[in-house]
């Protein structure tokens, strides 16, 4: 019988006690968000009424790592650490000489890596003695994952569900409504900006976190969540790199190249950026790549310029790729992927070449997932899916150079509510929406006016 190890398992005295805080690694001078009406850098007075002055602090932290609090570990320790796999069994039905491995975050109780910012914004808005929570959800892991965290932390939790996701995952609603949360349908008629979104029915998440923004804006006892792009997320996500880094060590390998899907940038940048420490400080030759839907090309072909974090205009400018916050994806299935922006950290990356993004459309990404699936078992979520295309082909790169190359994915999440879009795939009903020319004219007409980034 073979003895090969396939699940590389570490003990609850392993999981992280600390973050990793990349923005003191990065070259060059940060590019903080913007006021909108002065376009001064945006400080924590500004941020003040939507976020606790705890995660303010995350997100501009010169600290190099930040511990994690012991509410937040005893937390984590209901399903962290999670396990990194080896995909042998993949490795064969591609029939490729490279070592492919993956983190898994499906383990988690909501399903994916969301939880891992969720339960530390929910703890620290409980500590600044917030009653509630407004926030957006693309997938409904983000949601889920915030109503369950909001759970453990006695907060009241409401979410803005992106209508194409609310219609396709009637389950996610009911795990939101299962934790005790409220879940409504995005765009709304509760909010201004739910009713002047009202003619894209689909919704986005742009629309969705106007309406949250504007909820919380209004209440002095409700504070705004978010499950991704500002720093202080991506920053509670590098529990999932920092274990990786310890289960690869014990695998005896190094990555040569670390690939994850980007919506927001959370899951990648909890992932990669342990790995990029090394090589800003260490000079580690690592490769990157970040997956994104062809339907939604941020990093692929959005420009580089300040725009605002939601579709209405309510949030700072942010520095990053963007397609325009006025630009409204099609209903693709990997709802999680369909934002207009992106993270400022993983942006700033890709800027310098550190990061390289690649573009799938659903219909190959959707195929790498089944073949994934009938090879390892775990059905992926649409959104890690794209992570899958391009290990696949970065197999196949290995297999025409012939060299035992060593690939880390991200698994950030399960697709058991996800299965009627399987379903459409598999009944050949998947469609290819493509980004076009004119789509990029319309969304870029709409950039607020900023300085100009190089
Ligand atoms: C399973 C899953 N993966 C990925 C994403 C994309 O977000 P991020 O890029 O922040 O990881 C989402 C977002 O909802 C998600 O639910």
């Amino acid at each position: 019988m073979s003895e090969e190890p396939v699940k590389y398992l570490l003990s609850e005295r392993d999981i992280p006690e600390q973050w990793v805080n990349l923005l003191v690694d990065l070259p060059g001078d940060p590019l903080p968000p913007l006021h909108p009406g002065t376009l001064e850098p945006a400080g924590p007075a500004d941020l003040a009424p939507l976020f606790p002055m705890g995660l303010i602090e995350q997100e501009v932290s010169p600290e190099p790592f930040v511990a994690i609090p012991e509410e937040v570990l005893a937390a984590y320790r209901l399903w962290r650490p999670t396990p990194l796999y080896r995909a042998r069994r993949f490795e064969r039905a591609l029939d490729t000489p490279a070592h492919i491995y993956y983190k898994y975050e499906g383990t988690s109780p909501a399903g994916s890596h969301k939880p891992n910012t969720a339960v530390p914004q929910a703890y620290e808005n409980a500590r600044a003695g917030v009653r509630r929570l407004a926030t957006e959800t693309g997938a409904g892991q983000w949601g889920s994952s915030l109503a369950f965290a909001c759970a453990l932390f006695g907060l009241e939790c409401e979410v803005f569900m992106v209508g194409s996701s609310y219609d396709q995952k009637p389950y996610r609603r009911s795990m939101i409504q299962t934790w005790g949360a409220t879940v409504h349908r995005s765009p709304s008629d509760l909010t201004q900006a739910g009713k002047a979104n009202a003619s894209h029915p689909t919704g986005s998440l742009g629309i969705a976190i106007s309406e949250a923004v504007e909820v919380a804006a209004q209440a002095p006892e409700t504070h705004y969540s978010l499950g991704s792009v500002l720093n202080h997320v991506l920053l509670h996500q590098t529990v999932i790199g920092q274990e990786a880094l310890a289960q690869m060590a014990a695998a005896g390998e190094e990555p040569d190249v670390v690939i994850a899907c980007v919506g927001g940038g959370s899951n990648f940048g909890g992932l990669a950026f342990p790995f990029l420490r090394r090589v800003l400080r260490d000079g580690a030759r690592t490769r990157f790549i970040a997956a994104e839907p062809a339907a939604c090309p941020t990093l692929t072909r959005g420009v580089y310029a300040y725009d605002f974090g939601d579709t209405v205009g309510l949030t700072p400018l942010i520095a990053m790729y963007t397609l325009g916050h006025g630009f409204v994806p099609p209903p693709v299935h990997a709802g999680g992927l369909r934002y207009h922006g992106d993270s400022p950290l993983v942006c700033a990356l890709v800027k310098r070449g550190l990061v390289q993004a690649r573009a799938y459309r659903q219909n190959e990404t959707f195929d790498a997932a089944v073949q994934f699936a009938r090879a390892e078992g775990v059905i992926p979520a649409p959104e890690p899916a794209h992570a899958i295309r391009a290990v696949i082909d970065e197999a196949e790169a290995a297999r025409e150079a012939g060299e035992p190359r060593v690939i880390l994915f991200g698994l950030c999440g399960h697709g058991h509510f996800d299965l009627s879009a399987y379903e459409a795939y598999l009944g050949g009903r998947l469609e290819d929406p493509e980004f076009s020319e004119a789509d990029l004219e319309a969304a870029l007409a709409s950039l607020p006016k900023a300085p100009a980034l190089t």
